[in-house]
């Protein structure tokens, strides 16, 4: 199999680093290289956004937008550690991507311009497959709350709602031009874990 970039999406607390993990873990049981990794990274623009989020620095809502989409080329192309690198001699998996944005930032300014934003990471490194893992918002506000290292701009009930919402628009706006699997994500992790590694197996 050609190395793959897959992308895991879903609002907070819906389980993606912990099927991360075990999708890692069950890729390099089979013997295969793999490097996984994050959005907000935590380089320096990654950081910056981070120091938004904790108030310590004013911006607008577009000015965050601009930040991730930063973050994200940075993250894509880091002639050492960006994902293009890696994927020339592993798989790569990262929690959030541009579907993140489309979902997050599309609930405050128009997601439209948020797309066309993203366009260049989109260009240079298209993830082969988005898994989007869909937990009840109500779950996943209980989950955060009984595991506090997340951060808190986003997390309300109901902007929890309204970022799934945004999600599922931005899902049904690219379902031609994406390769999107929607998991259920209200069950055990094992479950979901092996629902994930059959997607994974029957990847080209
Ligand atoms: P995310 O990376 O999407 O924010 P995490 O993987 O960190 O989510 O999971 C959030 C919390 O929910 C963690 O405490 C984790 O142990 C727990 N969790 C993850 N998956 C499940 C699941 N399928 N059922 C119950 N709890 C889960
Ligand atoms: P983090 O603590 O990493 O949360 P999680 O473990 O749920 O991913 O915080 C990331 C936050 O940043 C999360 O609330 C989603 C948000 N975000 C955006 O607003 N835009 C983006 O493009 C990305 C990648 C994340």
């Amino acid at each position: 199999m050609t190395n793959k970039l897959i992308a895991f999406e879903g609002i907070d607390g819906s389980g993606k680093s912990t099927q991360i993990k075990k999708l890692a873990e069950k890729i390099k049981g089979n013997g295969e290289d793999v490097y996984t990794t994050f959005e907000p990274t935590d380089n320096y623009i990654g950081k910056l956004i981070r120091d938004v989020f904790s108030y310590r620095y004013e911006a607008s809502q577009e000015t965050i937008a601009g930040l991730f989409v930063a973050d994200r080329l940075d993250h894509l192309l880091h002639p050492e550690h960006g994902m293009l690198k890696m994927l020339e001699t592993k798989h790569v998996l990262t929690d959030r991507y541009y579907f993140s944005s489309y979902a997050y930032h599309g609930v405050h300014v128009d997601m439209t311009w948020v797309m066309e934003a993203n366009r260049m990471a989109v260009s240079k490194g298209k993830a082969d497959l988005h898994i989007f893992i869909d937990v009840n918002p109500e779950i996943c506000l209980k989950r955060i709350h009984n595991n506090r290292t997340h951060i808190e701009m986003y997390e309300t009930l109901d902007n929890l709602i309204r970022v799934r919402n945004q999600y599922l628009l931005a899902f049904d706006q690219m379902k031609d031009r994406e390769n999107i699997m929607m998991v259920d994500g209200n069950r055990s992790a094992d479950e979901i874990a092996e629902e994930i590694w059959s997607l994974f197996k029957n990847m080209e």
